[in-house]
This record gives C-alpha cells, structure tokens and sequence, in this order.
C-alpha cells in the first residue's frame, strides 16, 4: 500500500504554512535592523538538517478573550534540539512575528517540555527572549506559563548550562527567566529588558527617565550586571553562545572538553618580566598578564564591563580549561567592591556547578574603605566570595603576584579557602595591611620625632616589604606552595592543573550551604 499523495500534501502545506508565515518583505526589513526571523536563529545555532522540532503543530486550545480564528504559528515559540558539532543541545526561540512572541499556556508547555528533555538527557539549553511578555488575553494562563519556566529554571540550574539570549524585548517578570539562568547575553541594538519600563516609573514615582537609562543592552552589562556577554546583532550573538558552550561540559556529572592531549609547554616566558612594573606603587595590567600565560592569549571574559576591578572568564592552559579569576589594578587599583565581590562568587560558583578549575591571580590592596561600600553591606557581600571559594570543590590554583593584603589576600582563594597549590612571585607582598599603612601605625612615635618624616616612613616601610610582608615569610609559615619566578609561571600553572583534575573533595552531606545573599 502506498501513502495517499494529498496526506502528504496536506502535511507539507501545513508545515509550509507554520514555516513560513514572514512574508519576505518583512523578512528582509528585520534583517536590515540586524535581526534574524526565530526560525534563523534556530537554524543559525545548529549543524544543518540536524534540528528537530518539538510541538510544531501545537496551539491554544482554550477560547481566550479576543482571540476566537486566530493563527498563531507554532504557539510563538520554535523548540527542539540539534547538534553542534558532536555534541547536542535544546533550544527554543520566542517568534516575536507571533504576537510579539507573547507567551500562554501553551508557549509555556512547549518551553518547559524542551527544559525537561534536556535535563534528561543531560544537555544545555539556550532561550532567546524576544517577547512582549505575558499574553495579555490568557490572563492568568499566561501568568501560570511564567511560573512554570521559573520553576523549570530553577529545576535546571546546577545540572545543565542555561544560556539566555536576549535579543528583543524582555518586560516585566519575564526578565526574571534570563536572571535564574547561567549566562545571559543582550543584543545591543534591538532588545531592551526592565521589570518596569519609563512610563510605569513615571506614573508611579513620577520621575522621567529613558529606555536606555533603565532597560538597555549597555546598562545592563555595566551597571546592574544583569547581562553577562554583549552581542552585536543576533548572528553575533549566536556565535557568542557556541563560544561559551565551547568551555562548558553538557551536564554537571561530566568534566568540560579539556585537550589533554596538548603536551605541557614547560619553556620559561622571560617575556613575563617585562610586564612587571619596576615600582610596586605602579599598577601592573593584568589584562596582559592574563593574555601572556593561557594558550594562543585567550579568554573569553565575562562581565567584561561590569565591576572591572576584577576579571573573570574562560581560557585554557595547555588544553585545561578553567575559569580565572584576577585582580585589575589598573581599576580602582584592584580593590574589592560590592560588584566585583559579586561578580566573583557567581563566577566561581558557575565554575563549581560545571567541574571547572580554577585560577586565581591575585594582585590585591584590600576591600575599598568607604562609607557606602560600609553602608552598602561589604561584610555582606564580600562574604559571598568567602562562601563561593570555600564551597568549591574544583582544583584551585592560586598565584600570589604583588599585593595580597589582609581579608583580601583570604578572599582570593588562600590556602585556607582551599586552594590547592599556591605560588608566589618574590614581588608579592602578603601582610594584615600594606606597608605604608602598617609602619604609620607601628612607628607613630618614632614618625612623629623623625627629621625627615616621609624619608623615615619609606625606609620603614621597605623594611616592611623586606622582611614582614615577603613570600619566604609566607612560606617558612608553609601558607604557600613554592615561591616561582614569573617566567615559570605558565608551566607552573599548567603542570599543577593537570595534577590536580582528578581531585575530589568530600564534605558532610547537607541540603545546600546557607550563602550569604
Ligand atoms: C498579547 C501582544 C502583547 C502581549 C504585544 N502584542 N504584546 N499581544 N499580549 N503581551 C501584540 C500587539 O497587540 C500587536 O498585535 C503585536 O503583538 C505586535 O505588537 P506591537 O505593539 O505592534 O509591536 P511593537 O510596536 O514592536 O511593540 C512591541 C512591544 C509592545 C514593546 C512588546 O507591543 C508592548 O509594549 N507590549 C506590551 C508589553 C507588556 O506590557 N507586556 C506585559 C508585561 S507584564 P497586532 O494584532 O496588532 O499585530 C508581564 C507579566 C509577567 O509580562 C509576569 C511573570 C511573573
């Protein structure tokens, strides 16, 4: 028996119709503002002809205020899984074409049915969020729908990576979905993302502001730190996605794609020296630090423009891949704030979840004193590292460069945070306080009656650094591991991560520790 032809007719001009309903006209203007349709976003992500559409066909079925005839192709969300490469990932991408992507119940079933077959099958999922937010017709449907993705979010979060591209608009609780995921990445241009947007603040607190002061891509990445990653336009964007992915194993029980087949490279860099300011008052870049010591100079940083006293990101290290965490002295000399202490414990945190190790370069004059770090809640928030660094249980390797004062020098991942090796170069200088403060203290007296007060405190203070504040203190007190010249750093790094991967570490079995928050 053969199939009757107008079946498959019928199946074809149905799948044409849910397909392509963007008329090439509006096509062609969505790609002039730098936007691709949701089918291209899904098609861009993923080796062609190995996508497979969840629910395609799937609609509302409830008859909504309003809404009684209308097609909305797909429910407004296009979800499914393919391939990259080897490895498989889910994705679902909201249609903003499809009343404004909005989303129902059904959009809702869809989203969270691709979120549960990812968890069980142990693969990453990437949202792109474009929407006008709750269907407005489903009422309290479409508020269900959120609360569903929320607690799907939350399901997920630790097992597999959540990814979120946000790459129109993004109102209201629906923002709070791009929040409980992993990484979020904004489209410059074209997206916005606010709880409450400029005209319900003005009604409400009677202020004027702007999208741009409340919502935009660029805020959101500098100031609240809510966007990890800033895309150009969807392609970027796209690319970005699979730029991450590439650092990051596809569930929590598996190890990310480190290259152990890339020999140690144990040749000395006498080029580091050169980056090393000849006064230790002058700020060294760790920027170039960083680029100087991983393979091929690269990292993908992430909040790259938020809190940049520090830097966070993903590089390799003779094929290992880790996570760095690092001071930047030439931001606010490298102090600790309320944002980069954030900033730090999500990323080490993110780090623990996904069994990456990590390296931390430590440059650091303290905790910034200020009335409104105080008032702020420091205590409260440099905490958080304290909690993330002693929690994780990755390989953790600490490299002590100039400057490790005080709660700061803890905060960088110690030995008593559970670093597993620590090296110091003999320029690094560990002490309650630098030295310039703690000989004002020490010697008052002998200060106050010196002839040449500031020649006296120099010479003291380089007493200080000599002898109190040196690495062989440190490491007579056996707090650090060896102390190393700078050109032996990359090979000292590299050999000590391929030593301690397979560490494990167990701790008393407990719900979750109680972070500091
Ligand atoms: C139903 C919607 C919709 C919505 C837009 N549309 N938003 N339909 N529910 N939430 C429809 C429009 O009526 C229009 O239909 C089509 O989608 C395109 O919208 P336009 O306004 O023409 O597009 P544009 O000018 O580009 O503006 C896009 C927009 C704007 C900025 C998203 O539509 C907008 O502000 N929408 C409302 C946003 C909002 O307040 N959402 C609720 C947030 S509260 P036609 O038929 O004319 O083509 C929320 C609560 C969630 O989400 C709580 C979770 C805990």
């Amino acid at each position: 028996m053969t199939i009757k032809p107008e079946l498959i007719e019928t199946l074809r001009k149905r799948r044409e119709k849910i397909k392509n309903h963007i008329s090439p006209e509006k096509l062609e203007a969505l790609h002039a503002k730098g936007l691709l349709s949701a089918r291209e976003r899904i098609n861009g992500l993923f080796d062609e002809g190995t996508f497979q559409e969840l629910g395609m066909h799937a609609k509302h079925h409830a008859v909504y205020f309003g809404m009684e005839g209308r097609e909305l192709p797909a429910d407004g969300v296009i979800t499914g899984s393919g391939y990259m490469g080897s490895e498989q990932v889910a994705a679902y991408c909201q249609d903003f074409s499809v009343m404004a992507g909005s989303l129902g119940k059904m959009q809702a079933r869809k989203i969270t049915r691709i979120m549960r077959y990812a968890i069980k099958t142990g693969i990453p999922v990437v949202a792109f969020k474009d929407s006008g937010g709750a269907r407005i017709q489903e009422g309290v449907d479409a508020l269900s729908g959120y609360g569903d993705v929320f607690y799907a979010n939350v399901l997920l979060s630790g097992v597999v990576p959540q990814i979120a591209v946000v790459c129109g608009p993004c109102a209201g609780g629906a923002a709070y979905s791009p929040a409980l995921m992993d990484f979020v990445i904004m489209t410059r241009k074209n997206s916005h993302m606010f709880l409450t947007g400029p005209e319900v603040i003005k009604a409400v607190t009677g202020r004027t502001t702007t999208m741009a002061e409340v919502g935009s891509a660029e805020m959101h990445a500098s100031v609240s730190g809510n966007v990890h990653f800033l895309a150009e336009d969807d392609q970027n964007a796209i690319d970005l996605v699979k730029h991450i992915l590439s650092f990051l194993p596809p569930n929590n029980t598996e190890d990310p794609p480190h290259d152990l087949s890339v020999e140690i490279d144990d040749t000395p860099d006498p080029g580091m020296d050169e980056l090393i300011p000849d006064s230790p008052t002058d700020p060294l870049d760790m920027q170039a630090i960083i680029r100087r010591l991983v393979d091929n100079g690269e990292i993908l940083e992430v909040h790259a423009s938020f809190a940049r006293n520090v830097i966070v990101g993903f590089a390799r290290f003779c094929g290992v891949i880790v996570g760095i965490v690092a001071n930047q002295p030439m931001v606010m000399a490298g102090a600790l704030d309320l944002n980069a202490a954030d900033k730090v414990a999500r990323f080490v945190r993110t780090c623990n979840v996904f069994n990456i190790p990590l390296v931390t370069l430590v440059d650091v004059p303290g905790f910034l004193p200020g009335v409104e770090q105080e008032r702020g809640g420091i205590i409260r928030h440099g905490a958080k590292m304290l909690h993330a660094y002693a929690s994780c249980t990755t390989p953790k390797i600490s490299i002590l460069l100039r400057k490790s004062y005080g709660g700061s020098y803890l905060a960088m991942c110690s030995q008593e945070l559970g670093a597993d090796m620590v090296f110091a170069w003999p320029t690094a200088e560990i002490a309650v306080m630098g030295s310039e403060a703690a000989v004002k203290i020490l010697y008052r007296k002998e200060l106050d009656q010196a002839e040449d007060r500031a020649a006296r405190a120099a010479e003291l203070a380089q007493d200080y650094r000599n002898e109190f504040a040196s690495p062989y203190e440190a490491a007579s007190n056996f707090y650090i591991t060896d102390v190393i010249e700078p050109c032996e750093t990359r090979a000292t790094i590299a050999l000590a991560l391929r030593k301690t991967l397979g560490k494990r570490e167990l701790r008393p079995g407990k719900k979750h520790g109680n972070m500091p928050l």
